[in-house]
């Protein structure tokens, strides 16, 4: 079934000029897996991807934070949207930064962030190479409505 679903990503992929490994909504379906193709997550489970997310991507501390919890995973308690999760995203690995870029793009479309790039990401990814999942989820700067 995952295999039956890798391909037809990448059927969808190959028939999607100009769409290339890099789109965005196309890294996001192993991230829908959790947070819903819509993102708005599982309450008490996986936290939901949206304003809390683009509030996040308008600081500096909040970006570093969420291309971390992409590449180191998160383990909380975190509070998203007023609710507290004390659950484990596993890093996702194999994404390269400019993939990760790409993602969280798709997840912070239609806020006002500035776009990340893979030349940011691999700074974040340097300088964050030795934090477990737990020390990311210390890092999650508080955002509006908590
Ligand atoms: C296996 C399930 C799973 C997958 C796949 C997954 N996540 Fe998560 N994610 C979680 C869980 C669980 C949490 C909360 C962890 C906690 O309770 O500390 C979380 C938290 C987050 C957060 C923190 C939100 C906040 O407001 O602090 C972000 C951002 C995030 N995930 C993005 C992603 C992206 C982007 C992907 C895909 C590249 C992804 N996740 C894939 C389960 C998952």
């Amino acid at each position: 079934m995952r295999r039956l679903a890798t391909l037809l990503a990448l059927a969808a992929l190959a028939a999607a000029a100009p769409a290339t490994a890099q789109d965005g909504a196309t890294i996001y379906k192993r991230c829908a897996a959790c947070h819903l193709a819509d993102g708005s997550g599982v309450p008490g489970a996986f936290p939901p991807l949206k304003a809390d997310v683009r509030a996040l991507a308008a600081t500096a501390a909040g970006r570093r934070y969420l291309a971390l919890v992409v590449i180191r995973g998160v383990s909380g308690p975190i509070t998203v949207a007023g609710k507290v999760y004390r659950g484990t995203m596993p890093a996702q690995g194999g994404l390269n930064d400019a993939q990760i870029a790409s993602v969280l793009n798709h997840v912070v479309r239609g806020s006002s962030a500035k776009a990340f790039t893979a030349k940011e990401i691999a700074g974040y990814r340097a300088g964050g190479a030795s934090l477990t999942s737990a020390a990311v989820a210390r890092l999650q700067p508080k955002v509006g409505g908590k």
